[in-house]
């Protein structure tokens, strides 16, 4: 059994983003990364490559399509031909690609905000447009809930040269049923908009929920779909940096994969080995075990802030680590983000980062252990007790 309850310090000898951006009293909750130690299979894959020693050029090769291929096949049931498979450094090389290729300054990205801050980049960083897509927010017995404006999401998409699609959603941490998937499918065709399935929180799936990609809706859909996954997230190797395009569709996969040599995005050995080892099914106990604890924290934090947070409401997240908060109605004075560095010494990612229905919230990130996510929650009620009181 995985500890997920004891982690290595986070800030010795090392440069961590997450616990080197704030003050040393400032505990941080904001990053999208975990504080656990990767599974033991990818450490044991990276001390053999360093005892190798010789760290020449390495290309991706033909296993590491395999793996990638074979586990669509072990979790979905998608048959992904390994030709398919293209290594990218991450996620947001591979939707900053599709976007140089696809969009034109006529035709832009749409995207469902509030929504990830790196797809807010991709307009400037590719020079297109961007079309947002807000998702509408109610509350359903004091939790936050999002759906789709279905005419909303005609109209928009309509002009989209790309629809970049979160699925599961960061920061909302939906995962969209079927139907819904099924749906936007079907209006990007009409409307010939590509789809960009950002997957990349697809195995952090709370609760025992399930999860199926865009892709898999159809061979019609596949063959519109560019799809992007890494092990990053799930088995917290971020820093690696190393993630996959499937692109069954070779009139896609083709341009993409050309920009890619233009631009010369390559991985480092040691991400193409430890991704290899993430995806190889050797690490899969670790992960149910990370997935309970995740469920527990998540409903820890659900439980914490409906009870000790008068005025705060919070989603409940079908998958990720990332916990949604609206102050809107908390009668708080100045924006959530400082109130609570200030106030709480907790470091919480702002919620208009994520587009401007983001404002008034913040995104909590509970990939850590239990004593430091408690610890954290209590600096802030504290603080909310001090302005209330
Ligand atoms: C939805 C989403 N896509 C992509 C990324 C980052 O991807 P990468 O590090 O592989 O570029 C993140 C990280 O938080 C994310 O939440």
């Amino acid at each position: 059994m995985t500890n997920f309850n004891a982690v290595p310090d986070r800030r010795k000898n090392i440069n961590l983003t997450k616990w080197t951006a704030f003050p040393k009293d400032v505990l941080p909750m904001w990053v999208a990364d975990m504080d656990f130690p990767a599974p033991k299979p990818v450490l044991n894959a990276l001390h053999k490559r360093l005892d190798h020693g010789v760290f020449g050029y390495e290309m991706p090769g033909r296993v590491l399509q395999e793996t990638v291929s074979a586990r669509m096949e072990r979790l979905y049931g998608w048959k992904v031909n390994p030709e398919s498979v293209l290594t990218i450094p991450g996620i947001v090389s591979g939707f900053n690609v599709a976007a140089r290729v696809f969009c034109s300054p006529r035709k832009g990205m749409a995207i469902q905000t509030p929504v990830y801050n790196e797809f807010h980049e991709v307009k400037n960083n590719a020079g297109i447009s961007q079309i947002n897509i807000p998702l509408v927010k109610s509350i359903k017995k004091n939790i936050l809930h999002y759906e789709i404006d279905w005419d909303l999401f005609e109209r928009r998409v309509k002009k989209a040269g790309i629809f970049l699609l979160c699925n599961p959603h960061n920061p909302l941490g939906i995962i969209f049923p079927r139907k819904d998937l099924a749906r936007m499918a079907e209006i990007c065709i009409k409307h010939k908009a590509l789809i960009v399935s950002d997957e990349i929180h697809s195995e952090l799936l709370l609760d025992g929920n399930k999860f199926a990609p865009m892709a898999k809706i159809s061979r019609e859909v596949e063959k519109h779909t560019i799809t992007l996954i890494a092990p990053s997230k799930t088995f917290n190797i971020p820093g690696l940096f190393c993630g996959f395009a499937i692109i069954p569709n070779k009139e896609l996969r083709e341009p993409f994969e050309k920009e890619m040599r233009n631009l010369r995005l390559h991985v480092a050995s040691m991400g193409l080995h430890a991704a290899n080892a993430a995806f190889s099914g050797k690490c899969d106990g670790w992960l149910r075990e990370l997935l309970a604890h995740l469920t527990d924290n998540r409903d820890f934090l659900v439980e914490y802030v409906t009870k000790y947070m008068p005025g705060v409401r919070t989603t409940k997240p079908d998958a990720t680590y990332l916990g949604w908060l609206d102050f809107t109605q908390s009668g708080l004075e100045e924006p959530p983000f400082e109130f609570f560095k200030e106030k709480a010494r907790v470091a919480l990612s702002d919620g208009k980062i994520f587009g401007k229905e983001g404002e008034g919230h913040l995104r909590i990130n509970f990939g850590t252990t239990r004593s430091l996510l408690q610890e954290g929650l209590e600096r802030m009620k504290n603080a909310l007790d001090a302005f209330y009181f």
